[in-house]
């Protein structure tokens, strides 16, 4: 809809005076009605005169959210509230929704046109629901293959984010729907992230933590930052100087508005003098109780008050929000055009790892029965769990994918092939029942509520606020008694806040804990009993969680794979396990395991054993442990999380109907343990700090802060993987295709002025039979540098479609960033003249054409 279309004469009278400046400059609005205008004076002089209108309290009532997903109104003004939206992959929290690939698996894309289009639906799906602020992108680096929400996020490449961060942006705020980039900053972990501290010096942040934040703010000139829940170097995020005067408002000119993450603040003065203009979901400390006392005394000036609300209004105002209902009526709530575009998402991004044998594409002539297997076969899964979790219309599961592609001339067998996890802690058989008792302390003294339970699926025990001060120990005691001798397997489940500690014991012996077992990847224990043998579990919780959800059941480990699953696989003749992670074993709150959830290796050991054509398709944030099956298998299939189309791309992808194209946006480790950031994953021991929070009006709180040291630096993913010379299972930036793509040698200049902009160009050719998509990447090199540098950084890339046969010319720009390094010294970006490498390939570690230049 144009802008011409919306405005009468009538209602041009009506118009404020931000939409008049617009329609006088012309610009932005003219190629849409929804983009928000530039700042210009006249927004300016009417913000200024609006915010001159509201007395201190009345203010001070802006800075704080109201409803979990409101702003605060204020009517002595005619402001509004405006209304959220968690945004990932779909627009949440408002009902039923399009859910499209999200985060990683946008980044597989590698597309920046497909972010715009995915992103400009999104933003038309929030204005038919009448939503001002969606809460993504978010652009945490993907800096180990366990942190729970990198699913959400985008990849393990500060240059990578930053070019797709951009149109991301772009799309969502020509909607006229504020953007809001998340989480600022270094929230590389879900492992205790509200305790937090994360240590990183200035170099690693500016090279890896910040430029999509940057790229967000300075290109594509987003409207709202949502603040981390960590510290970092030991300041809460809400209420760090550096990070947010110093760097956001201050270098980069951030105009709009800066929230806290929900329940991320800790101080009114603290958060109120710097940065934080939006305490969400509610003022617990920027409220007037706290702050009209900081204005009296001087701690906080009522020009940072003003300011705040300024960057509020103005925001409000460069949108229209005041002049125009957010709902807009032409976009639809649910369209198939929208359908269409998220599985252009979906197929753009299905990275094929694995093609032995080429058994992929599969004929679909020749595929007389299919057995599809597994888990995550159906339903369909969508997306990682968390406040991204988008409710899908329609959502596609590859059973329903591959059976539609197929039609009714193919049979097509299914199984689950595992029982579901609930189902097995319902069903084992405790004898006498569990027993539970709550102490009122965190040391399991004093008098205990006592209960019996006949099982332990989920319990929750709900308490008053967000967060108890006063913690509390759960014993949960039970017996089970084995039927027939053999291997029996021991699951639990924890969810809860960081920090809260679990332990097991079964006869007395304590189960070993790895750390990242806070995940939500119910961790499983192996136990060898002779038939009629009993057992004694005990588990055991240390929490200060509003509530605990704590499950655990036995099961028989010779009847965890379905007779049905192997009888199938062996009668069909190609079989699919669709495994990896879902909404409740990755997301938001804690992190994963690497290890596939229980029983998946043995499940698809089974098929690979029963049928030599078994293809594994994997949903999931990025790697994961394939060792225990890859050998057995000649075909690997990596989803992310795919959106509500996901099932149909799937299909296409594996009976050929679109060549696969997607490229990893992340390392795909072997094991965790040789991530280059499993030894600084976790806190120092020891390293403990104490942080004593008074919130106006409640008793003060200590809390423990945990350091995690990033000593990793700036080694993250394939900066690792090639400075070191040593390989993970599949590289940054690889993916398979059905067809083969050829390079010619870069051409770059031979020598270059520092600081100028420098043409690289080199050609493409499809050389295969079928049509397809190629990602060339461009990495630089900086061998003659007198600081430490990674062996290469990615500076370019370009996806290039091609026919069979064709080929097409691609020049990119590197621009005087290509070649810097942030100079810790100076505290500025820097190039050492010299000698650069330019490197051109398909992934981090196949580029065998190679240019040199030097920078004067
Ligand atoms: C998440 C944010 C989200 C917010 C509102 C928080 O728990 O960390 O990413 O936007 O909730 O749902």
């Amino acid at each position: 809809m144009t802008n011409t279309k919306r405005i009468t004469s009538q209602s041009v009278f009506s118009f404020g005076i931000a939409s008049l400046a617009a329609i006088l400059l012309g610009c932005t609005l003219a190629a849409s009605a929804q983009a928000p205008v530039p700042d210009s004076p006249a927004i300016e002089a009417k913000a200024h005169s609006m915010v001159a209108k509201l007395t201190l309290e009345q203010k001070i009532e802006l800075l704080g959210g109201m409803d979990g997903m409101f702003t605060h109104a204020a009517p002595a003004i005619g402001l509004p509230r405006f209304k959220m939206s968690d945004a990932s992959v779909g627009v949440r929290t408002w009902g039923p929704t399009t859910a499209y690939a999200g985060g990683v698996a946008l980044a597989a894309a590698w597309g920046p046109a497909l972010a715009r289009k995915t992103r400009e639906s999104l933003g038309k799906d929030a204005r038919a629901r009448s939503v001002n602020f969606l809460l993504g992108p978010g652009v945490n680096i993907a800096r180990s293959p366990i942190a729970g929400r990198n699913f959400e996020y985008l990849s393990e490449d500060p240059y990578l984010n930053a070019t797709l961060v951009v149109p991301f942006i772009e799309g969502v705020q020509s909607q006229g729907v504020i953007a809001t980039v998340k989480h600022y900053a270094v929230n590389s972990q879900e492992y205790n992230r509200h305790n937090v501290s994360t240590e990183v010096d200035e170099r690693t942040l500016r090279e890896i933590y910040l430029p999509a934040f940057e790229a967000a703010v300075t290109k594509g000139h987003v409207d709202a930052v949502m603040n981390s829940y960590n510290l970092i170097n030991d300041v809460h995020a809400t209420q760090n100087e550096f990070l947010n005067l110093k760097v956001l408002k201050g270098e980069w000119g951030f105009p709009s508005i800066l929230m806290s993450d929900w329940d991320a603040t800790y101080d009114t003065v603290g958060a109120a003098n710097n940065g934080l203009d939006l305490e969400m979901p509610s003022p617990r400390f920027m409220n007037a109780k706290g702050l009209l006392a900081a204005v009296k005394d001087g701690t906080v000036k009522e020009s940072t008050i003003d300011d705040k609300v300024l960057r509020l209004v103005r925001t409000a105002l460069r949108y229209g929000f005041l002049d125009r209902p957010q709902f807009d009526p032409a976009d639809s709530t649910y369209s198939v055009a929208d359908r269409a575009i998220a599985l252009e998402g979906a197929l753009e991004s299905l990275t094929l790892l694995k093609n032995e044998g080429h058994l992929l594409p599969l004929d679909p002539a020749k595929v007389k029965t299919i057995a599809i297997i597994g888990p995550n076969a159906y339903p369909a899964v969508t997306g990682g769990g968390g406040s991204s979790q988008a409710q899908a219309f329609e959502p596609v599961s590859i059973l329903t994918g591959i059976a539609n592609l197929l039609g009714p001339g193919t049979h097509v067998l299914y199984s689950r092939g595992l029982p579901e996890m609930n189902d097995i802690f319902r069903n084992t058989h405790w004898e006498g029942g569990v027993k539970m008792a709550i102490f009122p302390s965190g040391d399991f003294t004093g008098t205990p509520e006592t209960a019996t339970l006949p099982t332990l699926g989920e319990f929750q025990r709900e308490r008053r606020g967000p967060r108890d001060e006063t913690p509390h120990s759960i014993r949960y005691t039970a017996s089970y008694k084995a039927a027939k001798a053999g291997k029996y397997l021991i699951l639990a489940a924890f969810q809860s806040w960081g920090g809260d500690q679990f332990t097991m014991t079964v006869d007395g012996k304590q189960l070993a804990m790895p750390p990242h077992v806070e995940g939500q990847v119910p961790p499983f224990w192996t136990l060898d009993l002779n038939a009629g043998q009993t057992v004694n579990v005990v588990a055991e919780c240390v929490t200060r969680s509003p509530g605990v959800r704590f499950s655990m059941g036995i099961t028989y480990e010779p009847e965890l794979i379905s007779a049905e699953a192997r009888e199938i696989a062996a009668k069909a003749d190609v079989a699919v396990v669709a495994a990896g992670f879902t909404s409740a074993t990755e997301g938001e709150g804690s992190d994963r395991t690497f290890a596939l959830p229980w029983g998946q290796d043995a499940l698809i050991e089974a098929v690979a054993a029963a049928n030599p054509h078994t293809i594994v398709t994997l949903t999931g944030g990025g790697g994961m442990d394939t060792r225990p099956w890859l050998g057995k298998v000649p075909a690997l299939l990596h989803t992310y999380y795919p959106g509500q189309e996901g099932g149909t791309a799937v299909a296409e992808v594996l009976f050929g109907k679109h060549n696969p194209e997607g490229k990893l946006p992340v390392s795909f480790d072997r094991s965790w343990e040789e991530n280059p950031s499993a030894a600084y994953y976790y806190p120092v021991k020891g390293a403990d700090t104490a942080l004593h929070v008074t919130e106006p009006g409640r008793p003060p709180v200590d809390y423990v802060i945990p350091h995690v040291k990033y000593d990793d630096g700036l080694m993250v993913g394939y900066r690792y993987w090639t400075t070191t010379g040593k390989h993970p299972l599949y590289p940054f930036g690889f993916g398979l295709s059905y067809t083969t793509f050829s390079f010619t040698k870069p051409a770059v200049p031979a020598t270059a002025a520092s600081g100028s902009t420098v043409p690289v160009s080199f050609d493409v050719t499809n050389t295969g039979k079928v049509a397809g998509a190629e990602v060339a990447q461009l990495y630089v090199s900086d061998p003659s540098s007198k600081v430490k540098r990674p062996e290469r950084e990615l500076k370019g890339f370009k996806k290039v479609r091609l026919a069979p046969g064709e080929t097409k010319h691609v020049t990119l720009n590197l621009d005087a960033r290509a070649f810097s390094y942030w100079d810790a010294a100076a505290h500025k970006w820097s190039i050492n003249p010299g000698k650069f490498v330019i490197l051109v390939g398909d992934s981090s570690e196949n580029t065998p054409l190679k240019a040199e230049l030097t920078l004067k």
